[in-house]
């Protein structure tokens, strides 16, 4: 077991303590009716909840409904003409913010501390956009269902995993969710690493360096080339051939001419046209540990 599992079974626990104190002083008085008015033949899709582990919470039963809705006296005395103090909907919605806090009392863990501030809680996500609480097989939402869940929403993403190129996402080598973190993140675009290029270091060791003779825009940022999701260009870049190069390097010691016949004048062309791609001389555009390798061609 995990320190961070450790803390939050231990915070659990604590948690189920103290409410177990506090509900045998209630206890004397009567177990919440919730169950009396949803009942299972009627609401099967909400006791189907006592299929997981959240149908155990504060002692299970009835008091188990509470530890997400609130103890909804009200609710509980009047049904129809009085809401539940905390409702994820239909008819009673509470706000993002009381819904996520219902859940976060108890899922506190590193992941979720960075769920405020992240791009899904500024836009008013809720827990239960992605997790259904009461229902088993989506509590723990990974590999395909999560990818679904996620281009539900990310239709632009949707697109680029079809692309010629494309990280192989489709075909389940890798995941969203092995790169983003749907709870947020400290860097940019919610990634699992502070910067893009440790995202890529955790799974392209290779290209961390260091290298004796850096390309800096490597060490940089691997996005001046790189598209993360799909691209139509091989492999994964942002622009074909001399024109990714050419970018940055248009006025080159050999002049980066453009590739078409017209720099081809009477047949003595430059041996650097010829040789078409910048990449067919200069092959280790991410680095090179050659002692002679300074034009990244070794
Ligand atoms: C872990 C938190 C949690 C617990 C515990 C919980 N609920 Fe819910 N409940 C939710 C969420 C979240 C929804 C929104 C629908 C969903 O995600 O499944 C919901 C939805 C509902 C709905 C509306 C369903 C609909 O679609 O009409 C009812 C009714 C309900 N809960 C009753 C209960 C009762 C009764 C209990 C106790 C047996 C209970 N809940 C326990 C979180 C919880
Ligand atoms: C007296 C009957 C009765 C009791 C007791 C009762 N409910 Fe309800 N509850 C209802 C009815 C009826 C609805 C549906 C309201 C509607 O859709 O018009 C409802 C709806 C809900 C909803 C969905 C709210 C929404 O926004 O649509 C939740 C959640 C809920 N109840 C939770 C609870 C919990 C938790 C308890 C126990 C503390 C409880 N109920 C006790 C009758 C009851
Ligand atoms: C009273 C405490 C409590 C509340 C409130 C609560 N949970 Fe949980 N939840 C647990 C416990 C305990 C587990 C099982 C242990 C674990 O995996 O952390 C669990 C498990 C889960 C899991 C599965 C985790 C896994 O690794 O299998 C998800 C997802 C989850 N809860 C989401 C929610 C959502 C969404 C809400 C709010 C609608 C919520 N929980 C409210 C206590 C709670
Ligand atoms: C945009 C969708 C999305 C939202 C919103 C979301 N989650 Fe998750 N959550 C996921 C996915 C996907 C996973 C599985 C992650 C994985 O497999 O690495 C997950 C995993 C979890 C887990 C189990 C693993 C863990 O990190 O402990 C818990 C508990 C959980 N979420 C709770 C919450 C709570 C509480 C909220 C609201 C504050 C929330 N989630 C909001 C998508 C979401
Ligand atoms: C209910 C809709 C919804 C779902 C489901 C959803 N997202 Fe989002 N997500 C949004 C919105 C809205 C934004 C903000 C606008 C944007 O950047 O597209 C966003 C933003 C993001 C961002 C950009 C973060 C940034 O800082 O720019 C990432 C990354 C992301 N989501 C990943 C995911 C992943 C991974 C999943 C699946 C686990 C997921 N989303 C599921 C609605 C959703
Ligand atoms: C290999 C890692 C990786 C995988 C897998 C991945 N992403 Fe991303 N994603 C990134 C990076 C890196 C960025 C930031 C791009 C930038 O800033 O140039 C990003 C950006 C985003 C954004 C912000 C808007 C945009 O397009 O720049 C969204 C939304 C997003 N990803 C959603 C998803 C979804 C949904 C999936 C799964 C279908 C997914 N990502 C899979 C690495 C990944
Ligand atoms: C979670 C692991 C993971 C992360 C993180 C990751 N990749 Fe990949 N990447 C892969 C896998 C798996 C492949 C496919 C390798 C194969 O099939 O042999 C791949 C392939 C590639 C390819 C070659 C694509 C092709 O068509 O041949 C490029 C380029 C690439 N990744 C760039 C990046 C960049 C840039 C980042 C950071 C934004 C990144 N990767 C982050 C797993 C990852
Ligand atoms: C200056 C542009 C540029 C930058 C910046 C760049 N790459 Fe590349 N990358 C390329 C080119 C061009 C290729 C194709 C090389 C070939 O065809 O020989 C490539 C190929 C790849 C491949 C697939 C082939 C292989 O060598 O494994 C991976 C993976 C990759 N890059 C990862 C990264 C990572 C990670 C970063 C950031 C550290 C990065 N790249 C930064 C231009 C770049
Ligand atoms: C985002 C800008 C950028 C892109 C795109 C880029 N480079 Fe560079 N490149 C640089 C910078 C900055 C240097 C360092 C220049 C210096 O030290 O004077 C450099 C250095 C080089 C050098 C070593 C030259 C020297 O003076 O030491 C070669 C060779 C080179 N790049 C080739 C390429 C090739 C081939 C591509 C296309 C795959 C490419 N570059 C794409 C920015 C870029
Ligand atoms: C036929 C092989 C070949 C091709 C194709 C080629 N180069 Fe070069 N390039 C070289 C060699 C060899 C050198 C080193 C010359 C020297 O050190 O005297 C060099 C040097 C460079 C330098 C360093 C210039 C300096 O100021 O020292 C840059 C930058 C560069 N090339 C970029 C490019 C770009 C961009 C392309 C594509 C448009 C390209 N090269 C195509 C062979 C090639």
């Amino acid at each position: 077991m995990t320190a961070t599992k450790l803390k939050t079974l231990l915070g659990v626990c604590a948690a189920l303590l103290l409410h177990s104190v506090l509900h045998s002083a209630v206890a004397a008085e009567e177990e919440p009716g919730c169950l009396d008015c949803h009942k299972a033949e009627a609401d099967s899709s909400v006791h189907s909840i006592f299929g997981t582990v959240h149908g155990t919470l504060l002692g299970g039963g009835a008091t188990s409904c509470t530890a997400c809705h609130g103890p909804s006296e009200a609710h509980d005395r009047r049904g129809k003409k009085a809401p539940p103090d905390i409702s994820f909907g239909p008819q009673w919605p509470s706000d993002a913010n009381t819904r996520n806090a219902s859940c976060q009392g108890c899922h506190d863990n590193e992941d979720l501390l960075l769920w405020t501030g992240s791009a899904h809680q500024q836009e008013d996500l809720t827990c239960n956009d992605c997790h259904s609480a009461h229902q088993p097989d989506t509590q723990t939402i990974g590999g395909e269902a999560s990818q679904q869940l996620c281009l539900n929403c990310h239709t632009q993403v949707r697109a680029e995993l079809h692309l010629p190129s494309r990280h192989p996402i489709v075909e389940r080598k890798t995941a969203c969710v092995d790169c983003h973190n749907p709870h947020g993140g400290t860097g940019e675009a919610d990634l699992h690493q502070v910067t893009l290029n440790d995202n890529c270091f955790s799974c392209h060791q290779d290209k961390r360096g260091p290298f004796l003779w850096e390309h800096p825009p490597a060490a940089e940022d691997c996005a001046l080339c790189h598209r993360p999701h799909g691209s139509v260009n091989e492999p994964l870049l942002n622009a074909r051939g001399p024109a990714l190069c050419q970018q940055c390097h248009a006025a080159a010691f050999h002049p980066s001419v453009p590739y078409g016949s017209e720099s081809l004048s009477g047949g003595t062309s430059s041996q650097n046209i010829l040789g078409k791609n910048c990449m067919n001389c200069h092959s280790q555009v991410h680095g090179s540990n050659h002692p002679s390798g300074a034009r990244l061609t070794r």
